[in-house]
This record gives structure tokens, sequence and C-alpha cells, in this order.
């Protein structure tokens, strides 16, 4: 099966094999590395992207469902090799430690400030909830997001 799709503004037509998952696409066929797999099956969230501006794990995603859509994957947030104000801002608190999360996470508080310029505290954890850190605390990526959206982070202020 053929399938068309756009990925970080790219036209892109690849022919699928059974059963192939979105993250196989992303990262093996298309070679986009920066999404990551973690768990494999939707606990981890470190496999988001976004499709259609929604946050999504591609571990889940059947390859075959995204025909005719518009993907978002880490390595297309930034722009004309600037970051992202959420990347800057995970830069800044020092959210990001191993960095096995990070794009995950930078995906799933991409897709909230998309449609809550202001998110709450409880906001963010409510978004990010399907993330897991091992490393930060947590804390530290939610000042990044409190920053990106221009409120006063709580907790570390930025190095
Ligand atoms: S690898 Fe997809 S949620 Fe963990
Ligand atoms: S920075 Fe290591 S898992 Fe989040």
């Amino acid at each position: 099966m053929r399938i068309d799709f756009r990925i970080n503004g790219i036209d892109q037509s690849i022919e699928l094999s059974n059963d192939e998952m979105l993250v196989n696409v992303i990262r093996e066929r298309l070679e986009l590395r920066g999404t990551k797999i973690g768990c494999g099956n939707g606990e981890c969230g470190a496999c988001t992207v976004l499709v259609d501006g929604d946050a999504v794990c591609s571990c889940l995603i059947p390859a075959h469902r995204v025909a005719g859509r518009s993907i978002t994957t880490i390595e297309g947030i930034a722009k004309e090799n600037e970051l992202s104000p959420v990347q800057a801002a995970f830069v800044r608190h020092g959210a990001v430690q191993c960095g096995f999360c990070t794009s995950g996470m930078i995906m799933s508080a991409s897709a909230l400030l998309a449609v809550n310029l202001k998110p709450t505290e409880a906001d963010i954890s409510h978004a990010l909830a399907g993330n897991i850190c091992r490393c930060t605390g947590y804390r530290q990526i939610i000042d990044a997001v409190l920053d990106a959206s221009g409120q006063t982070p709580l907790g570390h202020e930025p190095s």
C-alpha cells in the first residue's frame, strides 16, 4: 500500500509494509531519529510527534492512518536553524539532561502552546502527563514551558 503525506513541510510518498507503525516510518524510512522509541506501547511519550497539530504517540499509530495528513517531528520545530521558543526555553532552564524524553516533551508542549497561549502549571502537567522523564523531576520542564509562554517560571531561574 502506498501512502502520500507531508512531514516537516515536505511531501512524501512511501510504500508501506503490512502493520508498519508511524514511528518506524519516521525513524527508519525517513531517518528522522530525533523521535525516540522507549516503551513501544504508548506509555512513555518518547515517540511523540504532531499529526495535524495533535500530539500523538507514533508507536501506536499504524502508518497508513497518516495518509493525506501533515506530520511534524522535532526536526521540523526549529525555523531556519533557530530554536523554537519551547526548545530555547528547555535549554535555558536545564530541562534537558540525558535528552531521551526531550523531543517528545517538546512536541507535547508545542501542541499545548498552539491552543493555549498562557497555560497554567496544571494545564502543562496535564498536557505532559503522557511524557515520562527519569532525570529532571519535571520542575525544569514545567518552568521551561511557562517561560516559553511568556510567564514567570515558578521554580528554577534560567541560567
Ligand atoms: S515509545 Fe511510544 S509511548 Fe513509549
Ligand atoms: S532528560 Fe533524561 S529522561 Fe528526561
